[in-house]
């Protein structure tokens, strides 16, 4: 959810009435919390926590470690490595620490996988070297030990290189005792249904870890007509109906509560209508075919 829409009562009270758990969208993102080295601002996460907490919702932190949205001084590559370890730590040990017993569940790295199933290149990658990735779980544990801990990606929900990559990498993790809880398979997806998703859930779910949605939505061709929101339908049941075959899939997050304040439009260009409500707040077929999988029905 996003903070710059609270003052919507129509967004805010949407949130509140239909949702147990919510995710800031960018107000935990690491140029938003510290754009200066040690100088942090909680204030928008702050507003998202505290809306949060007076509705009762858990809230998941999204994100400790990404390559994206970071500030100039972490992404342009000028610390070197003890430095860049010092600043992750800081930068972890703020927000978990901040938020210790108010977020109960954190995204600690994000997208740490190629398309290819190999390393992404990123800064933490280049300048630390891959084990920046259990050094950031440990930090994070550390924080809270309380906080239940995310490897979060996307392209990872199915069977393929990506998919196979993402369950050697949480193997090796629960393997080498890396305080790791669950795995994010984030769910940006379209209406093709995913190969391999239930084998993947229960693959996941067999090393000892949960498995959760974090980020669904299903997005259409802009062009699309009446029909293209029955197909959405059915992807969002098949997704959510996955889920809720499998015990260790415990929760399923979705990305913008509707097609108007939805980052799909700007992130693919030609899809759209990607949420559960129309941009009125209107329930879409999409919204009535995700409560009946809820239910089991
Ligand atoms: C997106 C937000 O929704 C946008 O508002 C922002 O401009 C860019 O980031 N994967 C993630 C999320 O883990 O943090 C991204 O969120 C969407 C893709």
């Amino acid at each position: 959810m996003r903070a710059d829409l609270l003052g919507d009562g129509g967004y805010a009270g949407a949130v509140a009435r239909l949702f147990d758990s919510v995710t800031p969208e960018n107000e935990l993102k690491w140029e938003v919390t510290e754009s200066q080295p040690g100088h942090f601002d909680f204030a928008s996460a702050d507003r998202v926590v505290g809306f949060a907490r007076r509705h009762g919702l858990s809230v998941r932190g999204h994100v400790l470690v990404w390559q994206n949205q970071l500030p100039a001084w972490v992404a342009d590559g000028s610390l070197g490595r003890d430095a860049l370890v010092a600043a992750m730590r800081r930068h972890i040990r703020a927000l978990v620490g901040r938020y210790r017993g108010r977020i109960a569940e954190w995204d600690v790295v994000n997208e740490a996988l190629a398309e290819d199933g190999g390393p992404r290149r990123t800064v933490f990658y280049d300048t630390i070297g891959p084990r920046y990735l259990e050094m950031a779980f440990r930090i994070a544990h550390r924080a809270d030990p309380g906080a239940r801990l995310v490897y979060n990606d996307y392209g990872v929900e199915g069977l393929g290189p990506k998919g196979d990559a993402l369950f050697a990498l949480v193997r090796r993790l629960v393997r080498d005792r890396v305080p790791i809880d669950a795995v994010g398979l984030q769910g940006h997806l379209t209406t093709a249904p995913v190969p391999g998703l239930a084998a993947q859930l229960r693959r996941l779910a067999a090393l000892g870890v949960d498995v959760e949605l974090t980020e669904l939505d299903v997005r259409l061709p802009d062009a699309a007509g009446a029909d293209a929101l029955a197909a959405q339908a059915a992807a969002y049941a098949r997704v959510v109906g996955a889920c809720r075959a499998v015990a260790r899939c415990r929760r399923v997050t979705f990305w913008g509560l509707d097609d108007a304040d939805s980052f799909i439009d700007s992130a693919y260009p030609g899809y759209g209508r990607a949420t559960l409500l129309d941009g009125d707040l209107r329930p879409k077929p999409a919204y009535r075919a995700v409560l009946a999988a809820l239910r089991g029905r």
